[in-house]
């Protein structure tokens, strides 16, 4: 799928190791130090995690790397320097930020994501999309989870690099995160083939809520019998890594353990608030909405059992609901 001896690897890891050593040692290096330190993590979990640093300033990267023309234009095409198209000035994409190498699968560094160490805009900046890195297919801290245990039961996806950290550094070593892009289909099916179980935990906020049901949309074509997703919906205002470190690892396990919400129980209860299932009409929306989306399960038997909730709680016979989704009229 990508090109395995790809040059930019190289790049990629020689870049990694000056943003991990600007860390130690750079002289403007405190500010970020005191950052990282500031939101509760240890030096130990900055190395598991490959943590950096880019020094403020428009060439740090760019001299240290840098060479003839050729050099140059791969550090572009990496996604390390950017090119002013009117000038032709180049100059490095990340500047006076903490630098979250993202590794694919096989350990490499691919991209890079950078937060700002204040409130400056936009908060993260990511690697663009190169010929080693598809944004979308991507899962952030996948290949730590599976390197710190070979025989995980389950995934937690989350939304941040920070949330992914902040849970390994309190003992959860088990999130991954997508890229700033919703859970797709392809996140799922490689999810799933790792593990029996994915564990959604969004933010506390009305994004969150809204990527958890996205989420829950691209994880249907996925669930055999056999695997099953859930979904931990967060205090408002709360994200993982706040909850984690305010209530601590066995709080939040607990917490886990007691609200994480099957995803047929979810799937129902969001689409019981969408149409009102007292009223016949409510009931009639409820069918017209759940159906198509249900039929997309391949697991037989909760397929059966979730058309049969679906029934219950519309008094609709399963041949009713069968016929719906086998030909539905067009709407005039
Ligand atoms: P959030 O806004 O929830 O940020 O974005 P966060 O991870 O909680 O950040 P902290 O705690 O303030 O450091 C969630 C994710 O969305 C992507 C990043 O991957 C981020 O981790 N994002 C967000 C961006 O790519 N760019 C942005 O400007 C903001
Ligand atoms: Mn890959
Ligand atoms: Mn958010
Ligand atoms: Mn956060
Ligand atoms: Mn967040």
């Amino acid at each position: 799928r990508q090109p395995t001896d790809s040059p930019l690897y190289t790049l990629l890891t020689a870049a990694s190791d000056y943003y991990r050593q600007a860390l130690k040692s750079h002289p403007t290096r405190k500010a970020a130090v005191d950052y990282l330190k500031g939101r509760g993590l240890s030096g130990e979990i900055a190395r598991d995690f490959g943590l950096g640093f880019a020094p403020p300033g428009w060439d740090n990267l760019l001299k240290h790397l840098g060479g003839d023309n050729l050099q140059l234009k791969a550090m572009i095409d990496a996604g390390l320097l950017i090119e002013n198209t009117e000038t032709g000035k180049r100059y490095d994409r990340f500047r006076d930020r903490v630098m979250f190498p993202i590794r694919d699968s096989r350990g490499r560094i691919i991209a890079f994501g950078g937060r700002v160490l204040g409130d400056d805009k936009p908060k993260y900046l990511n690697s663009p999309e190169t010929p080693v890195f598809h944004k979308g297919q991507e899962l952030y801290g996948l290949f730590e989870a599976r390197k710190n245990n070979r025989d995980l039961d389950e995934i937690m996806v989350v939304e941040g690099y920070m949330d992914v950290i902040a849970l390994a550094q309190q003992g959860l070593r088990n999130a991954v995160a997508t890229l700033g892009t919703a859970t797709s289909e392809e996140h799922l099916k490689r999810l799933f083939r790792i593990v029996p179980s994915v564990l959604f935990c969004f933010d506390g906020d009305a994004a969150g809520r809204k990527a958890a049901w996205r989420a829950l949309e691209s994880t249907l074509p996925s669930l055999q019998d056999g695997r099953r997703a859930r979904f931990l919906f967060l205090p408002e205002g709360e994200d993982p890594d706040s909850l984690v470190r305010a209530e601590g690892t066995d709080a939040f396990r607990a917490r886990i353990n007691q609200h994480a919400q099957p995803l047929a129980d979810y799937f129902f209860q969001q689409l019981c608030e969408e149409a009102d299932p007292r009223s016949l009409e409510g009931k009639a929306h409820l069918a017209t909405l759940a159906s198509p989306l249900i039929e997309q399960i391949p697991g037989n038997n909760l397929r059966a059992l979730m058309r049969m909730r679906l029934g219950e709680i519309t008094g609709l016979t399963a041949e009713a609901l069968a016929q719906m989704t086998q030909h539905a009229p067009a709407a005039s």
